[in-house]
């Protein structure tokens, strides 16, 4: 049953963030004019294991999880601990830390590629210096590219040349790379012959699953033509297995780049890779004042020791499982054309009706209807799934889809999807994947 939860501080907040911030927040996917706004929370005050709370009081199962770096839920206890431990000791030092090695050693020793490593903040920072070290490492200047690697001039060039505050000349330095195409790059490959830094790209390009041998084939191009090929792992790493997608699709890329998943929320990314390519590093200018932030490097320490030790990957995986074959199951019973698309830990959903208006329709009722039910879901997915989401977290959401989509069903019975959304406004989710 629908508890008629009211969202009004959050609404007071974002009235008076409108009149402060540019686009209401600092992150574009989390705008809530890409959710529900109006039906939907959007300020958060507290969390714990599986659940977040918003300022109105009202407690949700979280599956949006800070778009992806809770892995092993809020507030773990391991990780939480090494935090106020180290916090007692200082937060940064002019001199190094010793949590930058004994992190560097944890990565090394988790991620099959990894044998040096460089620690910066974000995955934007991670892709631009992984970047900066395949070029200083080549002498190449260009870079063929598939997928969203952040927000930096040099990646936003290869969609945005020219606009939006990029630069025109930025563009020649990153070549677009079709997905899953390996006739496609094979071709840019010979076109550019002894111009091509590296191959980035993503292990899994959602929604789709790579096709069988295409990473293998994608690793032996790049080794017959001597290009690095970098992993943008900041979705997969940490959540697909320890080592990330590259361990799970046994396929070793020279760099990799890892965020979201390393530290349970501290802000870390890590790019890391070959002894060789990565010593390039040293004379680059790759150099950040928090690189050595020790909070977070406590947390990356705590972290992969919780992956080592515990089932996190297997209980991610079980819970992940579960809720998608739930979502499917119910999506027939209601005749509601909902579909799970890719990996457990991480999947995506598409509502298809023949009609596109009526599929965003349905997607805003289905985020607005289960938050008054208490779970948080993201348009489109991703779906993310933590340690602490258990038995207990899938049974609350599926029963809250089962009431959802009837009410879903329902309205496109009766022709009136949009006199039932309460939001004030609405827009396509800010696109992450090219
Ligand atoms: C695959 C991928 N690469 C890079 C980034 C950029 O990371 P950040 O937002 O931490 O700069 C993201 C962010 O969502 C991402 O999903």
């Amino acid at each position: 049953m629908s508890d008629n939860r009211s969202f009004d501080k959050s609404m007071e907040l974002y009235g008076r963030a409108l009149n402060l911030i540019p686009g209401g927040s600092q992150t574009n996917s989390k705008r809530p004019t890409a959710y529900a706004l109006g039906a939907f929370p959007i300020y958060a005050q507290d969390a714990a294991g599986a659940r977040v709370q918003d300022v109105d009081g009202n407690w949700y199962i979280d599956y949006i999880l800070g778009l992806g770096p809770i892995t092993l839920g809020y507030c773990h206890p391991a990780i939480d601990e090494a935090i106020r431990e180290q916090l007692d000791r200082g937060i940064i030092y002019g001199l190094l830390s010793p949590k930058e090695v004994e992190a560097a050693e944890a990565i090394c020793d988790m991620v099959p590629c990894a044998e040096m490593v460089r620690f910066l903040k974000g995955g934007s920072e991670v892709t631009t210096a992984a970047a900066r070290i395949a070029r200083g490492y080549t002498g190449r200047d260009l870079i063929l590219n598939c997928g969203y690697r952040g927000w930096a001039d040099g990646w936003s060039a290869e969609t945005r040349a020219g606009q939006g505050g990029v630069p025109q000349c930025v563009g020649e330095c990153v070549c677009s790379l079709p997905r899953y195409d390996l006739d496609a790059l094979g071709s840019l490959l010979d076109a550019h012959k002894g111009e091509v830094a590296a191959v980035f790209m993503d292990a899994v390009s959602y929604p789709q699953a790579p096709p069988d041998g295409y990473l293998e084939g994608v690793r032996d191009l790049c080794d017959e033509h001597e290009v690095l090929l970098a992993f943008d792992e900041i979705v997969t790493g940490f959540r697909m297995a320890p080592g990330g997608a590259q361990e799970y699709f046994g396929v070793t890329p020279d760099l990799a780049c890892f965020a979201k998943g390393v530290a349970n929320g501290m802000p870390v990314g890590v790019v890391c890779g070959r002894r060789d390519v990565m010593a390039a590093a040293e004379d680059l200018i790759i150099s950040v004042t928090y690189g050595g932030e020790a909070l977070s490097l406590a947390a990356v320490c705590a972290a992969l020791e919780v992956y080592r030790t515990e089932p996190v990957f297997e209980q991610i995986w079980a819970s992940g499982e579960k809720l998608m074959s739930g979502f499917d199951a119910l999506a027939d019973k209601h005749g509601v054309p909902l579909k799970c698309h890719g990996y457990a830990p991480m999947s995506s959903q598409t509502i298809t009706y023949d009609d596109a208006e009526l599929s965003a329709d349905a997607w805003t009722l289905l985020l607005q209807e289960m938050a008054q039910r208490g779970v948080l879901l993201r348009r489109g997915g991703l779906l993310f799934v933590t340690y602490s989401h258990g038995d207990a977290e899938v049974e609350e959401t599926l029963a809250a889809l089962d009431e959802s989509l009837a009410v879903i069903a329902d309205a496109v019975d009766a022709g009136d999807i949009k006199q039932r959304l309460h939001v004030t406004e609405v827009e396509e989710s800010f696109r992450r994947f090219n």
